[in-house]
């Protein structure tokens, strides 16, 4: 089978090293890659938002499979947009990732399906939401409505940060802002629990929980993540039961209600607090670093479930075998603020991995035969074992072995599964 997938980090590293396990897989393309993957398959300079030429490419290529990556062209409609070829594109479609791509719409699926997440407003101007501010209780979570890279969720203690938090929404900052939502704040611990779905039905593919502050103790600004761990110390059964029957499935119902269904890989954020889920939000993808934690985990063919969810014909449980997963990311110096590009990464083929452990790139490309880093979250480094201690501790070795001088990491990745 030809294989495109489409997108540049970790996660579809990950996906990609994987995938090529299959007895099936006779080629690979990366829309566009990163330097891991032009290792193990042919990358393609085509920009992700590029239907047009991406469609033509697959055309041409013979690409049988589409695997979308990251959750903007899924919000963009790019499965829509493959209606009319035969090529099969995993992941949901325009309306079903709304999910990820207005807030305000699972919220309000939230409330005509009583799925549990915190209470909420929706302010269409800034006077209203000032007006509320001023007499509300802190903290409350103010959130703009659509995609913003991570970035549009301001926990706020006091009614100053409400009203920046609004003034920023409203200001621009994430796109022009018809409107803005206020959330009660949910106290608990966060769980990231993963499903894939095929229309019809969905079988479980994980938990994991990341690390999305900087410093170390969760400090710091918010990233994109830098690192995390699976499974979740939350996860049980009779909390899967509770997340499946109070979220899952009630919120397929309301995409069913809407006249289409989902497909794809559906991340579920939690808040959890005595053994009860409560939704923060969704996601249409896989997670990113939780990607490269999970699938290492996998026992079955992941080619064989894409192809099954693409036709309808998800019946069989997953199998994941019951090591502890860890992702660590080495990054930039200076992200998530400014950091340097294009410094070369040294020794990476001296780094020898042993079984179960991996690196999957992120922001790095290949320029004459050199590996350059060229994002802020350059290298996942990957370890799987019978214990989180020796999964990071494996971790740290192989990181502190490449030695990159432009290079930092957190070295408490897990603390919470790790008591020393
Ligand atoms: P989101 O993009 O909606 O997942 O929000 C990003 C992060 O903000 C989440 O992973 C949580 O850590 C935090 N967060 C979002 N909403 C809430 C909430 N209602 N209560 C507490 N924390 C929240
Ligand atoms: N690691 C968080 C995310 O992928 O959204």
């Amino acid at each position: 089978m030809i294989v495109g997938i489409i997108g540049s980090g970790g996660r579809e590293h990950a996906i990609c090293s994987k995938i090529k396990e299959s007895a099936k897989i006779s080629k690979i393309y990366c829309i566009p890659g990163n330097a891991g993957t032009s290792k193990i398959a042919s990358n393609v300079e085509i920009k992700i938002e590029d239907f047009k030429s991406i469609k033509n490419f697959c055309l041409e290529n013979k690409i049988e499979l589409l695997i979308v990556g990251p959750e903007q062209p899924l919000v963009n409609g790019i499965v829509d947009y493959f209606i009319d070829t035969k090529i099969k594109v995993f992941g949901p479609n325009k309306i079903a990732s709304q999910l990820e791509g207005s807030k305000i719409f699972t919220k309000k699926i939230c409330s005509k399906y009583k799925i549990p997440t915190s209470n909420f407003k929706i302010f269409e101007n800034i006077n209203d939401a000032k007006k509320f501010l001023s007499s509300a209780k802190f903290p409350l979570v103010i959130k703009s409505d659509g995609l913003a890279a991570g970035k549009g969720v301001y926990i706020c203690k006091n009614i100053e940060e409400g009203i920046t938090a609004a003034n920023e929404i409203f200001g621009g900052k994430f796109g022009v802002a018809e409107n803005l939502l206020v959330e009660e704040f949910l106290e608990g611990e966060e769980m990231s629990y993963f499903v894939i779905c095929d229309g019809e039905n969905y079988q479980f593919i994980g938990t994991a929980q990341d690390h999305k502050r900087v410093g170390e103790g969760d400090k710091g600004k918010n990233t994109g993540g830098m690192g995390c761990y699976s499974p979740s110390r939350l996860f049980n059964s009779q909390l899967a039961e509770k997340i499946n029957s109070e979220i899952i499935n009630p919120t397929l119902s309301a995409i069913k209600d809407l006249g289409t269904t989902y497909r794809g890989f559906l991340y579920v954020g939690l808040m959890i607090k005595d053994n009860k889920p409560y939704l923060v939000e969704f996601n249409v993808r896989m997670g990113d670093p939780e990607c490269q934690t999970i699938l290492p985990l996998l026992e079955d063919d992941l080619i064989e479930i894409f192809v099954n969810c693409c036709l309808g014909k998800l019946k069989n449980k997953i199998r994941l075998n019951h090591k502890k997963s860890i992702c660590i990311v080495l990054c930039s110096k200076g992200y998530p603020d400014e950091y340097k590009k294009n410094i070369p990464i040294l020794g990476l083929d001296t780094v020898s991995l042993k079984e179960d452990e991996y690196i999957f790139h992120a922001g790095t490309k290949l320029e004459n035969n050199e590996i350059l880093a060229s994002g802020g979250r350059v290298l996942n480094f990957v370890s799987v074992s019978e214990n989180f201690y020796n999964s990071r501790k494996d971790i740290i070795k192989l990181i502190d072995k490449l030695n990159w001088k432009n290079g930092f990491f957190r070295k408490d990745i897990g603390y919470k599964v790790i008591d020393v």
